[in-house]
């Protein structure tokens, strides 16, 4: 009943589909550690990079608290063929990249060297259509990510598919240590377009920015 269960959150109001992300604010500044670089051009500062895509402003909201908390550099991946101001009016086309395991061109991809610096990346995306915007995809492939420790987060309107989600960016970044280290096991591997078993239990995560801390305390990134 899974793909049945995601179907109905297509009709809601934008602000319900992210319904883990439906109280992001702006973080307090007292907490503030760094203020975000230029996103589009991580420096390597930092010995941990936070690589997004977001639409919404959903898991941006997530990845800019990561920063704060964690003085991180920011990446803000950006499609090189932009989607519709609002998401839902090219559902079809994430849909057909998402099924057909499609790979968007990314329009600001860095360096090689810069990535390099890099020994941890959280890696951020929505849930689009079961699986992660594929430009996220891209992204990861295009670089040497081996022995580098690769911290996926999502943001999504229903948990559904969220272990399929997540089973892609393991599958793309295969020779990188993970946090968490292993997934439960996916019920139905070879097909993300029908529904299958539940299998989301015991994947943690931040939900919202205002839930990151404590997200971030739970894996073990801050004390
Ligand atoms: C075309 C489209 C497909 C989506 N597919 C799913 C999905 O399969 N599962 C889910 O839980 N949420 C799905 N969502 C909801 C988004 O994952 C959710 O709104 C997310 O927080 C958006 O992140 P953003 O604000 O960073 O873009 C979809 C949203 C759009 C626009």
């Amino acid at each position: 009943m899974r793909k049945l269960f995601f179907i109905p959150f297509l009709f809601l109001p934008l602000t319900t589909m992210a319904a883990c992300s439906s109280d992001d604010t702006p973080a307090s500044q007292t907490e503030q550690s760094t203020t975000p670089d230029d996103p589009d051009n991580p420096s390597g500062n930092s010995k941990t990079l936070v690589a997004y895509f977001s639409a919404q402003g959903h898991t941006q909201a997530v990845a800019e608290r990561i920063v704060e908390l964690t003085g991180a550099d920011i990446y803000r991946i950006e499609a090189a063929d932009p989607y519709a101001e609002n998401p839902y009016d090219d559902s079809d086309r994430i849909q057909n990249e998402a099924y057909n395991d499609l790979r968007p061109g990314v329009e600001n991809l860095p360096d090689k060297e810069i990535i390099a610096q890099y020994d941890t990346i959280f890696v951020g995306s929505p849930c689009w259509w079961h699986q992660p915007a594929m430009v996220v995809c891209t992204f990861l492939e295009a670089y040497d990510l081996k022995d580098k420790v690769v911290i996926p987060f999502f943001t999504y309107g229903a948990t559904t598919y969220l272990n399929e989600s997540m089973q892609k960016i393991y599958k793309v970044t295969p020779e990188s240590k993970h946090i968490p280290k292993t997934l439960p096991e996916d019920l139905n591997p070879d097909d993300i377009t029908t529904p299958g078993p539940p299998d989301d239990a015991g994947i943690d995560m931040p939900g919202s920015a205002n839930d990151t801390e404590a997200w971030l305390r739970r894996i073990g990134i801050i004390k």
